[in-house]
């Protein structure tokens, strides 16, 4: 059986270049891959379809055919021309939609449909509806991270809803999310509360009812066990001394985070949190992973003009409250010395913080749990679920107090709290089960006559007015 994966945003490749350095190269691209992979290693043929970049700024994505170097066999990277040759943000990929569904019409009209497609956030929902509608093809929806829940945060209202629109096209992706949530077949998110509480937001309701069984599966993904895993011995020695290079107390314990600088993953947060507790500076040193400098104190190197106006108030924040010596950044240029980093900072009884405002779901929590990491996350969204039962600890990321003392009791309590989260990992998050599972809906879909079509006009009859109250009312 052949399944295409439709990812239009970000791009892949056997480097993995850009990942978790650009927001359109995040969570969502690790989870493509590896369940297109995990996929492959269960039989099945894989195409993940995104897009062709002929830019001289991203060298990386320019033939039209490529593989990840392994199960190459199996799994394509098929990129189609559309929208131009430059690199689009995935905001500017909307009017640019239609000709991407023409190109993979053309695609496979040399050869062979795949028997399933699998959607991966809103702009591919667009997609697939458009197949849907135009080709009969079949589909899942997984939606990674949903627009309603963004607006939220943003604090999306009447007074600003034009700049937001203009920035963030909303509009257009609740429109295509609605069309997703209709026409899939089956809509996978990663956690009950992904299921309740995101897709019960008031501007999906008509579209899908959240108590719905027949419309939902709850699949977590998982993580590559090849590389996240608590054995020392794999380290590649280069790899090894990159990091103790830049950890000048690997022995003393840490509070560790790999978050990306964006303003929603609250690194500021867990600084403040850090700067605010004497309990904390006195047991613990914090490591901040920054990808794209290797001393963000004298050149912020790499980094993006967003990255640096995250950054600059930590530093400042650094600096003021005297901690120069007790915060130390990491700038490590692959997953495996992410897992390296990890493991010797587990060694030493650290703490792995996930301070976002809110996380859909929390993969990189899990993977240094994988590692031997204890872990205190953010009571927003996917952690509360993954690290429910006392196996991590939560917190409120906008509560500077709460979040100390959930990172002080994480890191008195480490041992216990790593070895529950390792076993709560190893138990329910690799990708071969998440495969298993999408393959069980998919055949099970595959056996069962196509949904019925509805036109994206009936779907969305009403979002203009539900967004009108929306911002009336936030
Ligand atoms: O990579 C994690 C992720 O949630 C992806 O699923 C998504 O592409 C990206 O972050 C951005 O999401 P949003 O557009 O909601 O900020």
């Amino acid at each position: 059986m052949r399944i295409g994966f439709i990812n239009p945003q970000g791009n892949f490749d056997r480097n993995d270049s850009y990942l978790t350095e650009h927001p359109d190269f995040g969570g969502q691209l690790v989870y493509v891959k590896e369940l297109a992979l995990a996929m492959a290693r269960r039989g099945v043929e894989v195409d993940i379809l995104t897009r062709r970049i002929e830019d001289p700024d991203w060298p990386e994505f320019s033939a039209p055919l490529d593989d990840f170097g392994e199960m190459s066999e199996r799994v394509r990277i098929v990129r189609l021309s559309f929208g131009g040759n430059r690199f689009l943000a995935k905001e500017q990929l909307w009017p640019h939609l239609p000709a991407f569904v023409e190109a993979i019409e053309q695609f496979y009209d040399q050869s062979e449909w795949p028997a399933y497609f699998t959607a991966h956030y809103a702009d591919a929902a667009a997609t697939a509806a458009m197949l849907h509608q135009r080709r009969d093809q079949r589909f899942t929806f997984t939606g990674h991270s949903l627009g309603a829940q963004k607006m939220d945060k943003l604090g999306v209202n009447a007074a600003n809803a034009e700049a937001m629109e203009a920035r963030y096209h909303f509009s257009r992706r609740l429109a295509a999310e609605r069309e997703g949530m209709v026409l899939a077949e089956t809509v996978v998110t990663s956690t009950s509360e992904e299921r309740f509480g995101q897709y019960g937001h008031r501007l999906y309701a008509g579209a899908v009812d959240p108590a719905d069984d027949s419309r939902f599966r709850v699949i977590p993904p998982g993580i590559n066990t090849r590389i996240f895993n608590p054995d020392l011995d794999t380290d590649d020695p280069d790899d090894k001394a990159h990091v103790l290079a830049q950890l000048p107390y690997p022995d003393q314990p840490h509070v560790v985070v790999s978050s990306r600088l964006d303003p929603k993953k609250n690194v500021a947060g867990v600084v403040a949190a850090f700067a605010g507790s004497k309990r904390l500076r006195e047991s613990a040193r914090l490591a901040l992973f920054v990808r794209g400098t290797d001393d963000p104190w004298t050149d912020m190197g790499r980094l993006g003009h967003g990255e640096r106006e995250v950054l600059k108030p930590i530093l400042e924040r650094i600096e003021a409250a005297g901690l120069r010596d007790r915060v130390h950044f990491l700038n490590l240029g692959s997953q495996r010395q992410l897992a390296c980093a990890y493991r010797v900072l587990a060694h030493s009884g650290s703490v792995f913080a996930l301070p976002s405002l809110f996380e859909p779901f929390g993969l990189a929590p899990i993977e240094a749990a994988a590692c031997g990491l204890a872990v205190a996350a953010t009571r927003n969204g996917g952690p509360t679920e993954i690290f429910a039962g006392g196996v991590g600890e939560l917190f409120d990321p906008e509560d500077a107090i709460d979040m100390a003392a959930a990172l002080e009791r994480a890191l008195g309590n480490q041992q216990a709290l790593a070895e529950s989260a390792s076993k709560r990992v190893a138990e329910r998050y690799t990708w071969d089960r998440t495969a298993q599972r999408y393959l069980e809906v998919i055949e099970a879909n595959l056996a069962m006559p196509p949904v019925t079509t509805v036109s994206p006009a009936q779907i969305n009859a009403d979002l203009g007015s539900r967004l009108k109250d929306y911002l009336d009312q936030p």
